[in-house]
This record gives structure tokens, sequence and C-alpha cells, in this order.
């Protein structure tokens, strides 16, 4: 990706300026979706992965960004210079987003990459393009303890302008109970990918796991992806790929994204990156109620989810 082309993606944003707003919201098979990826579902389910494209799946806010950084330096040795070549969304598009034009679509990026391409997507497993299992895609999912998880899309949803206004955070606490925030239901999405996978081999990591160790977990990674990378990398990714490394680097905090759809002084997208952040939000009656109904909504599976490390 040349300098141009970096750019051109920030200037897409802003020519596209005009046309930004809160959008919202049509199910898709009951999975409330942007607009824009609503009325584009068929193209998106009409992908054809290669088999060599690396797929991470995530619930929003789970853990995506920090994910997509690690296989990209894994891929490229820990070369961080190269894995400065253009922002995150550029550099590892988003398979299902379609924004007011000129912004390029996830899938007009991905047809000018040549594979291996590594691909984001929030899509809950039964609405990702079947194309990615008779393919065969190497798929990291990562998933983030529900509290934090809810805590982390608050904020979002609050700094990103292109999102339903989240309102006061009692009733976003609620909706996400519901699932009624864009892609739908956090307890359907763990759920449904976390019972195909063995099946489809699925990497099923937890964003509080790579915050405990992230040696262990980037060399899972590694191993899962068939690399093999120096002990000496591995501590230059656990490096760059800190929290406060990926904060002050440009083409990993989403500062390619213009103040007029990620209103900064709101929030900024690398946010806190902390486990345990929920204590500073819920009260204990919202985290007695959150509880109650999450026993309801996870009894049929035993996810080691933890809250706290
Ligand atoms: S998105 O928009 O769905 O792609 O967002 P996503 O990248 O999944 O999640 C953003 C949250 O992940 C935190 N983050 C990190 N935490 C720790 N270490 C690293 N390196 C890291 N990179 C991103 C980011 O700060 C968001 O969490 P919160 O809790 O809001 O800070």
């Amino acid at each position: 990706m040349s300098e141009q082309e970096e750019v051109s993606y920030s200037e897409a944003i802003q020519k596209a300026n005009d046309s930004i707003s809160r959008f919202p919201l049509i199910p898709i098979r009951g999975i409330p979706l942007m607009n824009y990826i609503a009325n584009n579902f068929d193209s998106i389910q009409a992908f054809r992965p290669d088999p060599s494209d690396i797929f991470i799946a995530t619930y929003p806010k789970a853990g995506t960004t920090w994910t997509q950084e690690i296989v990209d330096l894994l891929l490229h040795n820990g070369d961080a210079e190269f894995c400065k070549r253009a922002p995150t969304p550029v550099r590892s598009p988003f398979l299902e987003i379609f924004s007011p034009p000129p912004i390029p679509s996830g899938l007009e990026l991905l047809s000018k990459m040549d594979p291996p391409r590594i691909i984001k997507t929030h899509l809950p497993f039964q609405l990702v393009p079947t194309g990615f299992w008779e393919s065969k895609c190497k798929t990291i999912y990562v998933a983030r303890n529900a509290k934090d998880n809810v805590v982390s899309y608050f904020h979002f949803d609050k700094m990103n302008l292109t999102q339903p206004e989240p309102g006061p955070w009692d009733g976003y606490v609620n909706k996400f109970i519901r699932g009624e925030l864009s892609w739908g239901s956090w307890y359907d999405h763990v759920k449904g990918y976390w019972a195909e996978r063995e099946k489809r081999n699925i990497l099923y990591l937890f964003f509080e796991d790579i915050k405990e160790n992230p040696r262990r977990e980037i060399e899972r990674i590694m191993r899962y992806l068939d690399l093999s990378v120096s002990d000496e990398v591995i501590g230059q990714i656990v490096e760059l790929t800190s929290f406060k490394s990926m904060k002050a680097n440009p083409m990993t905090n989403y500062s390619c994204v213009p103040a007029s759809v990620f209103d900064y002084s709101v929030s900024s997208f690398m946010r806190k990156g902390e486990v345990g952040d929920w204590k500073n939000h819920f009260t204990p009656e919202q985290s007695k109620m959150f509880e109650e109904d999450y026993e309801k909504q996870m009894k049929d599976v035993n996810i080691p989810f933890r809250s706290l490390i």
C-alpha cells in the first residue's frame, strides 16, 4: 500500500462526510446489521476466500484489532516497518463493511489484495459466507468477557457516529442483554463459534488470556498458523502489540478515521485495553441483574470466561 493509497482511505471517508449518520439497523436472519451491510448482504455471502486467507472473527470490541496486528506481525516475521504499510482496516479488510461511497467496502479492498489476506468479521457463525468453511480457511475467534465487552462497546457506540445512538448506560446494558446491538447477541455469538470450533478447526482465544500472558497466546497463534518465529521475534511482537505501542501507532490506533466519524473528544479507539474496567461502570444492582440473566443465557455451555484476571 503506497502512502498515497493510505491517505486516500482517510480522504475517502472525508469525502463521504455528508452521507455519514448513525445508520439504522436492519435485521438479516434476525441479526441487526447496519443498513449498508444488510443491503449488500448477498454480495457478502457470495465472497469466496482463498484457502490461504486467515479469518479473524469476533463480537465487536473483543480484541479484533489486537489479533489482526499479532497475525500480520507473525506472518511477516515481526517486521514492524512492513506492518506500518497501511492502517489496520486497509491492511486487514473488514469482510462485511459497506459504507457510503467513495469509502471502499471490505470486498473492494479484498479484491485488490493477493492472498494470504487477513480478513476481519463480526458476523455470527451462521451468517459467515460458507466459502470460508469450504475453503477450510484458518479461523481465529477471539472472545471477551461479557461485562468488559459491553463497556467497550458502549464507549465505542458513543464515539462512532455511524453506530446507533447508544443512549444511557442502563438502557444500553439491557439492549446488549436482549441482543439488540449491531451484530446481535453476544451470547449467541460466543456460543455459535464455540459449538463449531472443533469441527471447523477454529482457534478459540480469550482477550483475558492474551492480556494475562501475551507471549503464550502469540505462540499459540503461531503454531495454529503453522509458522515458526524465533523467541526473540516473539518478544518483539509482544512489545509491538502492547496496548501502549498500539495506542501510539497511527497504523493501529484508528487515527486514520477522521473525527467526523470517530468523535475522539468522546473516547479514543484504544480506550483502556484492560480486564475488569466493568467495575467502573456497573452498579452492584446492575451487576446482579446482569449475572442472573447471564446464568440463564449461558446455562447450556461452559465457556471459561474470566471477568477478572
Ligand atoms: S472493533 O471495533 O470491534 O474492531 O474493536 P476491537 O479491536 O475488537 O476492540 C477494541 C478494544 O480492544 C482494546 N485493545 C487492546 N487491549 C489491550 N491490548 C491491546 N494491544 C489492544 N488493542 C486494542 C481496545 O482498547 C478496546 O477495548 P477498550 O476496553 O474499549 O479499551
